[in-house]
């Protein structure tokens, strides 16, 4: 009987230079550097130009890359597109298209070279956050805004879809939030990039890829079902009474437990006391307040299985503290994790081999074949 790896636990599918993760002792790192270390001192294009090209940049190297980054944020190629889309249409289908469709009008599109690729990828991390505010004014019958190119990345974003400048701190959030997406090893949607690029497709296709694998609420849709639980409990006396409940009916607690992490995740430390910060600066104390006894509570039913709070616990918190709509939560991860899946779609490319498992056959064999009419 052959070995069925269902879930691919533990399967090692290359090496790589670009994440480690230390599960069992809270450990993140992006090229070596640890997550606490660039959330406090980088930004999130240094951490970018990092995870593609292997190192911090010079100051040279930094300026040229936002630069570039900066001029490509125009989305005009795909506005009668984005006027298109049904203003119901869930914000992950709706950048899933527009990432692909931009893929038509790429200068680089017929060209798959090393070079090429990165700039393509380049030009998805610049237009990704236009297109997501920009959907998410649309649908609301408001103007698009153009981006501001003497902005940062996040401050631009936030900018984008408020149309108005965010504060410093504000956009230092953001940009911290975008720090700790933009990578995590070869998780389902790196994965997916990795088999769609192994067949010598192209970046378009891989990050596509990686988009819809991301949709999912076992992956990128985490944040948003916790936000929505929190919500669910009814204030934070009722929150041991709730995780009893959940506990009951073996239901699941939304932003705990991890594939890796057997500790708690080292992006929650850092997200937990921002979400703190806003929900006080914003007076807006009763949810986070709930969040806490949540957390104490399922943390003594379920620590005993190794079960802790991982990245997605708060971040739904400080989105929405940012005015961040709940269904969008899930873009702001795409938007920064495109540099995460470009970095494994180019490593991957660089030593290629065709990814092809196997599915071990359980069905008969040998049928005959019985025409439609005779059928029963
Ligand atoms: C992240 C996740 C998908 C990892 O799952 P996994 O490695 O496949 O582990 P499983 O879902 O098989 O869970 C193993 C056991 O722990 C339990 N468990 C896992 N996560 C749990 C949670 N959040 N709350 C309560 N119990 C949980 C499962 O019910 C299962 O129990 P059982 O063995 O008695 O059946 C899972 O922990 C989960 O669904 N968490 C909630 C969603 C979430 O926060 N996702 C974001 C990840 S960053």
């Amino acid at each position: 009987m052959a070995v069925i790896n269902k879930g691919l636990d533990n399967i090692y599918v290359k090496e790589s230079k670009i994440c480690f993760i230390d599960g069992e002792n809270s450990k993140l790192y992006y090229r070596g550097y640890s997550i606490e270390e660039l959330a406090e001192n980088s930004n999130f294009e240094e951490v970018a130009y990092l995870l593609i090209h292997g190192q911090l940049p010079t100051k040279d190297q930094l300026d040229t890359f936002n630069s570039f980054l900066a001029k490509n944020r125009g989305i005009d190629e795909i506005m009668s597109l984005m006027r298109l889309i049904p203003k119901t249409s869930h914000p992950m289908d709706m950048i899933r298209t527009t990432i692909s469709a931009l893929g038509m009008h790429d200068p680089d599109a017929s060209d798959n070279s090393r070079d090429a690729s990165v700039r393509k990828a380049l030009r998805m991390l610049a237009k990704a956050p236009t297109i997501v505010a920009t959907f998410a004014r649309l649908r609301k019958g408001q103007d698009a805004v153009k981006p501001d190119q003497d902005l940062g990345h996040a401050a631009n974003f936030l900018y984008m879809l408020s149309g108005k400048k965010p504060t410093e701190r504000e956009a230092k959030i953001m940009d911290i939030m975008l720090i700790l997406h933009a990578e995590h090893e070869m998780n389902a949607s790196s994965f997916a990039c990795s088999v769609t690029v192994s067949t010598l497709s192209d970046m378009y296709s891989a990050i596509t890829s990686g988009i819809g694998t991301l949709k999912g609420p076992l992956h990128g849709g985490a944040n948003e079902a916790a936000l929505k639980m929190f919500m669910r409990v009814g204030g934070p006396n009722k929150a041991e009474e709730f995780v009893t409940e959940t506990m009951k009916k073996k239901e699941k607690i939304m932003g705990f437990g991890h594939r890796i992490y057997k500790s708690l995740d080292p992006r929650y430390k850092v997200t937990k006391p921002i979400a703190e910060e806003l929900a006080k600066q914003r007076g807006k104390t009763a949810l986070y307040e709930t969040a806490v006894r949540v957390e104490d509570a399922a943390i003594k039913a379920l620590a005993a299985a190794k079960l802790f709070p991982n990245v997605d616990y708060y971040s739904g918190i400080v989105f929405s503290n940012l005015g961040i709509d709940t269904d969008i939560f899930t873009n702001l991860f795409a938007m920064s994790r495109i540099s995460g899946w470009a970095a494994h779609t180019l490593e991957y490319l660089d030593d290629n081999r065709l990814i092809r498992p196997k599915a071990y056959y359980t069905g008969t064999l040998d049928l005959k074949y019985v025409p439609i009419e005779r059928r029963g």
